[in-house]
């Protein structure tokens, strides 16, 4: 078996512009799909992939999300106190243990390669995650369990997420190129961040998460800028794919892109029609809401 995968890096230092005025004062990783933090759904996925040490690249005005993975006793002594035991349980199981997570803060904005190498000393000499919360997936087994399965199937290497998109958003993205293709998934060949359509080599896009081996710490060391003069994790994927094998993973499930409105709005919709305690209702409302729009949904 290869090393396990025990660290996952959530970078959150980004600022969110796409969602102002919602994000002056609130992390955008704290938007919520239905009730759920977006910061919360990707640590249940890591959870659920039996990560065990989760640690975020945060920046400045991020200390809500610190917040969040710590118990609330004024809350949970009131709770208590009215009998509320479900939502007790609730906090309680959504909570990492004591020392399972660690903080770390990304000073300036120099890219997502920058934000994964500042977390070098927390996750040390071992493979590791990286989960982009921006990216919500929805899948059982969720997105990174299905990536250490492969991960465990090839015996190591790199492994990256991707998923079609349609090729006039292929811009928007890493995109990838590959060989060697099996039910699930392939060997990554080429890598290119934010290609101009013509230029990429497929419409495969990386959706967000990764399982790395170490090595790219001393290419990201170099700090070298690529698309956009950013510090790109693509470019140092690129450079560790002359020595390491990169595999490509098509998961199964469906991915909303919550950098986006219309993705995070979707997201919500999705999530709440799967809600047992929401989701009769919310038909009723969804119905009423898109017939007044002159549209019409068919439930099976
Ligand atoms: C980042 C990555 C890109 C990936 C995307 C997924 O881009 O650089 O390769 O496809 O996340 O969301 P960003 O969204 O930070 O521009």
């Amino acid at each position: 078996m290869p090393r396990p995968i025990r660290k996952a890096v959530f970078p959150v230092a980004g600022l969110g512009t796409r969602f102002l005025p919602a994000t002056k004062a609130m992390p955008k990783e704290m938007l919520t799909v239905v009730d759920r933090p977006l910061i919360q759904v990707v640590v249940d996925e890591a959870r659920e992939a039996g990560i065990e040490h989760f640690i975020f690249v945060t920046g400045r005005n991020k200390s809500v999300i610190e917040d969040h993975f710590d118990k609330q006793y004024e809350l949970e002594s009131t709770l208590r106190k009215r009998g509320k035991s479900t939502e007790l349980d609730m906090l309680e199981m959504d909570l990492p243990g004591a020392g399972e997570t660690s903080f770390t803060r990304q000073q300036e904005p120099l890219g997502l390669g920058h934000a994964v190498w500042c977390a070098r000393h927390l996750v040390g000499n071992e493979p590791f995650a990286v989960i982009l919360p921006d990216m919500i997936m929805k899948a059982s087994p969720g997105c990174l369990a299905q990536m250490v399965s492969v991960y465990n199937e090839r015996n190591g290497g790199n492994v990256i997420a991707v998923e079609e998109t349609p090729w006039e958003h292929v811009h928007r993205y890493g995109v990838v190129g590959g060989t060697d293709w099996k039910a699930n998934h392939f060997t990554i060949t080429q890598m290119v961040e934010k290609p101009k359509r013509e230029a990429a080599p497929s419409n495969l896009i990386i959706s967000g998460r990764y399982i790395l081996q170490p090595e790219i710490f001393e290419i990201l060391d170099k700090k070298e800028a690529g698309a956009g003069g950013e510090i790109q994790i693509t470019d140092a994927m690129k450079k560790l794919m002359e020595a390491q094998p990169f595999h490509g993973v098509r998961y199964e499930g469906t991915t909303y892109d919550c950098g986006d409105k219309v993705g995070f709005l979707a997201a919500n919709v999705a999530l709440a029609l799967e809600r047992e305690d929401i989701a009769p209702a919310f038909r009723d409302v969804l119905d009423q809401i898109i017939s007044t729009h002159g549209g019409k949904l068919t439930w099976d």
